[in-house]
């Protein structure tokens, strides 16, 4: 590691980084495609690029479909890749189940939307957790040693008195209460890294806001990396430290969360934070004409927009939109802030910030 110089803020270590991350998944041919070469597949995620960092927690944020949870899955080794790499802490990964995946799942864990579905309804806390701990080599040797590792796991997720929760079954307990044991389990790897898909979208309004100052503390305490996949962009403000947006299985803009969410640049994050509910802007009145404000349909995925994926949606798309794809792009008002938009490229007349300042 590079020592930083006097006044450039920390950059925290690389624990998790994917390069050209790319999934298509096949679609079953019918007799006509089978005669030609065009082989049909859905282009869920394509050419992803992003960084975890230790004690660090990234947004990825985009309506349904646009691939998070394939990101997730493929970050997890949970399914191989069309293309691109892994790397955990800069050494390339690509595993198959067995024993190789048992220890890459020691260091990257998954949480699941529905703790329902993702705990055993026949089973106590206790099993769910000593099972994890057992797994992953960290049950100790004696009872004594357990029962110690059990009370912790329960109480960094602040079930306690830990005797009050362990021989509780899964209906016994709230939403909020099964995702923290979901949480526990998953800590009881001792991972680096949680990949967090969507972990309070089922839970009750009041609650989420708990679930989510648990995972900032665990982030702090123990310094995870933490990807945090949600459909709500102003979660992501008040609890990620980086933000990265996704449409039709590609990123579309990144940066930190404060300037991605307050000056979004990209006409997507525009319009995803447009429509966001705001309880100010519930007024039942007609809003904006549809195509002013970018509304419409996401494409399909099989035969996916050329140039860049939103221009048929986008209400400042220009004639290269729809056949040169943007790469990405710096937007020039804070470091590290790009969007993959041609209204930020440095060569266009006249410039692109310009355009893209005025609201
Ligand atoms: N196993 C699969 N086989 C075929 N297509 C799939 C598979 N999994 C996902 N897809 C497709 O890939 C695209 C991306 O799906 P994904 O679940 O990653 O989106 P998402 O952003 O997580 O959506 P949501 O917000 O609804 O969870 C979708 O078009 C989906 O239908
Ligand atoms: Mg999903």
């Amino acid at each position: 590691m590079t020592t930083p110089t006097t006044d450039a803020p920390a950059v925290r270590e690389e624990v998790l980084e994917a390069v050209g991350l790319t999934k298509h998944f096949p679609v079953r041919a019918g007799l006509r495609t089978l005669l030609t070469r065009d082989r049909p597949a859905v282009h869920a995620v394509d050419d992803v690029h992003l960084t975890l960092r230790r004690g660090q927690v990234t947004a990825l944020v985009g309506e349904s479909g646009s691939g998070k949870s394939t990101v997730a899955r493929l970050l997890a080794q949970l399914y191989p890749r069309t293309a691109g790499s892994v790397r955990l802490h800069g050494q390339l990964v690509t595993v198959r189940g067995g024993r190789p995946f048992r220890a890459y799942a020691r260091k990257v864990q998954m949480i699941f939307q529905d703790p329902f579905a993702s705990l055993n309804p026949v089973h106590t806390v206790r099993y769910h957790l000593t099972r994890a701990l057992r797994i992953h080599g960290n049950a100790g040797r004696t009872g004594a040693d357990l029962d110690a590792a059990l009370a912790q796991l329960l109480e960094r997720v602040a079930l306690t008195p830990a005797e009050r929760y362990l021989d509780k079954f899964p209906h016994e307990l709230s939403g909020g209460q099964r995702q923290r044991v979901a949480i526990a389990r998953a800590l009881g790897a001792d991972p680096e890294v949680l990949l967090a898909d969507e972990p309070v979208s089922m839970l009750d309004v009041s609650i989420r806001l708990g679930v989510l100052n648990l995972l900032r503390d665990l982030k702090e305490r123990l310094s995870l990396a933490i990807l945090y996949i949600t459909h709500d962009i102003a979660s992501a403000r008040y609890f990620a430290d980086e933000t990265l947006v996704m449409y039709a299985g590609r990123m579309v803009e990144g940066g930190d969360s404060e300037t991605v969410t307050q000056q979004p640049a990209h006409p997507y994050t525009r319009l995803l934070i447009d429509s966001a509910p705001d309880p100010d802007r519930i007024t039942g009145e007609a809003g904006p004409d549809e195509r002013e404000r970018g509304d419409g349909e996401p494409p399909s995925l099989i035969r996916p927009p050329a140039g860049c994926r939103f221009h048929p949606r986008c209400p400042a798309a220009m004639p290269r939109c729809a056949t040169d794809l943007p790469p990405r792009l710096d937007v020039g008002d804070r470091p590290g802030h790009w969007a993959a938009c041609w209204l930020y490229d440095p060569e266009a007349a006249p410039p692109a910030t310009a355009v893209g300042a005025d609201r």
